[in-house]
């Protein structure tokens, strides 16, 4: 058995046990939605929209205020009898139920018999949740047809059930049947289950995965319906840690220590095949000890949150499956790149959007793309030659900027010695003059300035270097201007913000990361350069057997070449579903309402008892810096001790934190600043009342350091 409350790290002083636990993390529902928080989950006959209790067929209210339920007519839009309605028929000449691998007919009702909840709940691996599905209606599809099972598909999985279906019936691709070949209302929206039998089953053929292995899905021979009723149950765990990520009631974090989640599960890799249900239950596990990145108690990184859009884009992503490097294999995925970051560079400032760029693997990279591209611009040579061809480069950022830009002058063989740190202020931002100075000083020692990275949005304080000055000086000494706004690029999207980055328009090349202000699915960087051809001069390598000049079409989609990857992940369709999805106003709405957040944690904070502010003044950024001084350190006077005590309080109280599982928040030393806590808000599931209680917590669970 894993240890309820393993010993935390023990700082060596002050420390005096747990304070007592938290009253139980679980409200109950009503109390919740009383409480005025957001929904917790729901019933499945909630999500369908009854009101827990209400009689069959009274009318339904929806558990979430203000948000309203689909229409009749939407959901019946959305049924599969209207899409394919000869998939009924079909289903019983194509399939009798002895002749694929279910289960007799039987083992539905003996499995359904042991599930917890009725059928209308979801249960852990009752693998059906029928969203929107009609209670109580006559005509009862008859079990375990494929037809049935393709209403659930529909319901569940959307494109990929139609998908599934399509496939199973042939129908794939073509358009919905019209009245003409379909009498009208012959294909209305059936109900699935009128019986009376709780729990049913009839809904779903019951697939014994006890007996089944990754072989007796497509493309074996008669794999359809197991495959879709294993993707069904894995859409079913997946929904569950959907709902649950959101509810405050659950855990941010199931924690244990590595070596006990070692000895708990068999991790390791055989030479023999896990059953299907095993790998369901690793599928389960494996979530079950995930962070809930999407909770909103959790602020421990720059990326939290999880977009429902953005979510079924990176599905879709992954059933598509394929690889960036041409227009021949990823026609439409290559378009949305091109219009998107069009997009992107116009909101920079460059007219008309013009420039290039690329989606790359993380702002780490993107800057590194920046770097080299830069250093190709001023030594083409370099390309062919190496490092040893061209004088000693040197690049210059801010001492709070991120140390990506060392680790790109380390791959890159610049070294990281040729990074010079510029001072910051007491904000954490460049001072331009110091710039200037390090650049004069640089040039005098025969060393080439190549690159300033200016930092828009700094890691730990948020602050914005001051674009327009480095901008000048950028131009005066003919440097390559890089702007790193991985984590500010989002105020981009934001008429009240993105003064902040005023003299972006001037950077040669910006890295801007949606994946973590926008709150785009990891993981989803661009990288924007304002000279088109040049990163295709810079990276390309012409590999005939890839990128062939005869082919039939336009060859400048044909975008691969100037990436520094072969095969390249599509990372474009989330945000640009996401941003379909929203609309711009609606990108701006997000991050202005997480602006507004960290000033009411500032607001709170900045006088109360017990918090000492990192830097004076409102943050620029959603970062909240500060220390939390137990009454212990109150009234001891600043001197070293007080220092070394201080600097164990912010590890406790995480360490404490992940322990309970209540809330996640970061912390980190800064130059000569010991430990403190870095609060971020990019999850536009949190609110007041969670910055509310992330005080309580720290004050709660550091109050006797
Ligand atoms: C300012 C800044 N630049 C670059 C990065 C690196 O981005 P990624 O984690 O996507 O590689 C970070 C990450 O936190 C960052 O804060």
């Amino acid at each position: 058995m894993l240890s309820p409350v393993p010993s935390v790290p023990a700082p060596g002083w002050g420390l005096r046990g747990f304070p007592p636990p938290r009253p139980p993390l679980t409200p109950s529902r009503g109390a919740a939605a009383a409480a005025g928080g957001a929904c917790g989950p729901r019933s499945r006959r909630q999500l369908r929209g009854a009101a827990p209790g209400a009689p069959t067929g009274a009318a339904p209210t929806h558990a979430c205020p203000g948000r309203p339920r689909p229409s009749a007519a939407r959901r019946s839009r959305t049924h599969f009898a209207r899409t394919f309605p000869r998939a009924h028929t079909r289903t019983h000449a194509a399939r009798p139920p002895e002749a694929h691998p279910l289960g007799p007919p039987g083992l539905a009702a003996r499995r359904s018999a042991s599930l917890p909840f009725p059928c209308a709940m979801a249960s852990p691996g009752s693998g059906f949740w029928p969203f929107g599905a009609d209670e109580g209606s006559a005509a009862a599809e008859s079990p375990g047809t494929a037809r049935a099972w393709c209403q659930a598909a529909q319901k569940l999985t959307g494109g990929l059930g139609n998908k599934l279906c399509a496939l199973l019936y042939g129908d794939a691709e073509k358009p919905v049947e019209t009245g003409a070949k379909a009498a009208p209302g012959a294909a209305e929206p059936r109900p699935v289950c009128t019986c009376d039998k709780k729990p049913c089953g009839c809904q779903k053929a019951d697939v014994n995965y006890a007996f089944l292995h990754s072989t007796d899905l497509l493309p074996a021979c008669n794999g359809e319906i197991t495959t879709m009723s294993f993707l069904q149950d894995v859409v079913d765990i997946l929904l569950q840690y959907v709902v649950k990520s959101f509810d405050r009631s659950t855990k941010v974090i199931d924690f244990h220590y590595p070596n006990e989640l070692l000895q708990e599960y068999n991790w390791e890799l055989a030479d023999q095949p896990q059953t299907l249900e095993e790998i369901l239950l690793n599928c389960r596990t494996t979530l079950k000890y995930a962070i809930k990145t999407g909770h909103p108690r959790y602020f421990n990184q720059l990326s939290t949150g999880l977009d429902m859009v953005g979510l079924a884009a990176d599905w879709l992503t992954s059933a598509a499956n394929t690889n960036m490097f041409t227009y021949e294999i990823a026609p439409v995925f290559v378009l949305l790149e091109y219009v998107t970051l069009r997009k992107m560079r116009e909101m920079v400032g460059w007219p008309g959007g013009c420039g290039d760029g690329i989606f790359s693997p993380g702002g780490a990279i993107s800057n590194m793309y920046a770097m080299l591209i830069a250093r190709f611009k001023m030594f083409p040579e370099v390309k062919e030659k190496g490092m040893a061809a061209i004088p000693r480069l040197v690049a210059f950022t801010s001492e709070h900027s991120h140390f990506s830009v060392k680790k790109g002058a380390a791959a890159l063989g610049i070294g990281t010695d040729s990074v010079i740190l510029i001072r910051c202020d007491e904000r954490g931002k460049m001072i331009p003059s110091d710039l200037e100075r390090r650049i004069l000083e640089a040039k005098q020692k025969g060393f080439v300035p190549f690159l300033v990275s200016a930092t828009a949005g700094t890691t730990v304080y948020g602050a914005f270097d001051p674009l327009i000055a480095i901008a000048d000086i950028c131009k005066k000494y003919k440097i390559w201007m890089h702007v790193d706004g991985a984590w500010g690029g989002g105020l981009l999207m934001s008429r009240k913000h993105k003064w902040k980055l005023n003299g972006v328009e001037r950077a040669n090349s910006v890295t801007w990361n949606p994946h973590k202000m926008m709150g785009v699915p990891l993981q989803c960087s661009a990288l924007l350069v304002r000279e088109e051809g040049l990163m295709q001069s810079c990276n390309q390598m012409h590999a005939s057997y890839l990128f062939q000049q005869d082919k039939h079409y336009d060859l400048s989609y044909d975008t691969g070449d100037k990436a520094l990857q072969c095969g390249r992940h599509v990372d474009v369709f989330k945000l640009w579903l996401m941003w379909r999805a929203k609309g711009t106003t609606g990108f701006e709405a997000q991050i202005d309402k997480c602006l507004e957040l960290a000033e009411y944690l500032y607001n709170k904070i900045k006088n109360r008892e017990g918090y000492e502010m990192v830097f004076d003044g409102k943050p620029q950024h959603t970062n909240v810096c500060f220390w939390y001084i137990p009454p212990s350190l109150r009234s001891m006077e600043d001197n070293e001790e007080r220092m070394s005590r201080l600097m164990k309080v912010a590890p406790v109280i995480k360490a404490r934190m992940m322990e309970y599982g209540t809330t996640m928040v970061s912390y980190q030393p800064l130059g000569d600043k010991v430990n403190f806590f870095r609060m971020v808000i990019s999850n536009p599931a949190a609110t007041h009342q969670d910055i509310d209680f992330l005080i309580d917590e720290i004050e709660r669970l550091g109050q006797d350091l």
